[in-house]
């Protein structure tokens, strides 16, 4: 099996645009963000204290549409088609599934408690340790599978038809939407407009710019996703089967 994605080079992982470079560039912005905010306390600033919450609110905010909307897509794009060209596909996206339905849990904790809740640190840390892992998983686990299975091309389209799920894709934590289409999409989706109006109205600056991208267009959102979850679903299938023909090229 090829070896995890981290190391590799882009033209290893199928060139600029796809799938699994799409992940990693996410990946290292996320852990960016969560190293940012755990060090907000300690940085050596002039900064009042208010200046240092509104900073760390701001980067907390990033991290909750960054998380969301990302595993949003792999759920809707991404884990539908591992499950049909992978053996391992059904067991190692159940266990993913149920890495993002813990962190779901636990920021929609964080987002219901009071900002001065003592537990709210502890709970953040928890779910940074989730994430953490999430992105382990996915880079040492089931991304590699993705590049075994697909050719360049193939990747190159996964990762277009995943950023258009993820610029649609709910911004909020969810946690009674299920992890998997077509339930997922239909009602996570519905819900992305309200998120994005949400965000709208609490953000400034690159928090804002993203929830704006579709804050008027849910309804169109959620037609689209549908549509391009249906449909790379089904070519995953077919390039399975082209792969298992004998003498086949990617
Ligand atoms: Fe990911
Ligand atoms: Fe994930």
């Amino acid at each position: 099996m090829t070896p995890t994605i981290a190391e590799q080079s882009a033209a290893d992982l199928g060139g600029e645009g796809s799938i699994l470079l799409r992940q990693r560039r996410d990946h290292a912005e996320l852990d960016r963000l969560m190293n940012a905010y755990l060090a907000a306390d300690t940085t050596e600033t002039s900064d009042t204290t208010d200046a240092i919450d509104s900073y760390r609110e701001r980067l907390w905010q990033d991290i909750v549409q960054l998380v969301f909307s990302h595993a949003f897509a792999e759920e809707t794009v991404l884990w539908p088609v591992l499950r049909r060209v992978s053996p391992a596909g059904e067991d190692l996206t159940a266990r993913v599934e149920e890495e993002h339905q813990a962190i779901n849990d636990l920021l929609a904790q964080v987002e219901k408690a009071d900002p001065d809740d003592p537990r709210r640190r502890a709970w953040i840390e928890d779910a940074f340790t989730l994430v953490r892992q999430d992105i382990r998983d996915e880079e040492d686990e089931l991304l590699p599978r993705l590049r075994d299975a697909l050719g360049d091309r193939q990747l190159r389209r996964l990762g277009a038809a995943w950023e258009a799920v993820r610029r649609t894709a709910p911004t909020r934590p969810h946690p009674a939407v299920p992890r998997r289409p077509p339930g997922n999409a239909v009602l996570g989706v519905a819900l992305s407009g309200f998120d994005r109006l949400r965000d709208l109205a609490r953000a400034r600056g690159p928090s804002a710019r993203r929830a704006g991208l579709s804050a008027g267009v849910p309804v169109v959102a959620a037609g689209a996703a549908v549509l391009v979850w249906r449909a790379v679903v089904r070519r995953g299938t077919r390039c399975r089967r082209v792969a298992a023909r004998p003498g086949s090229k990617r």
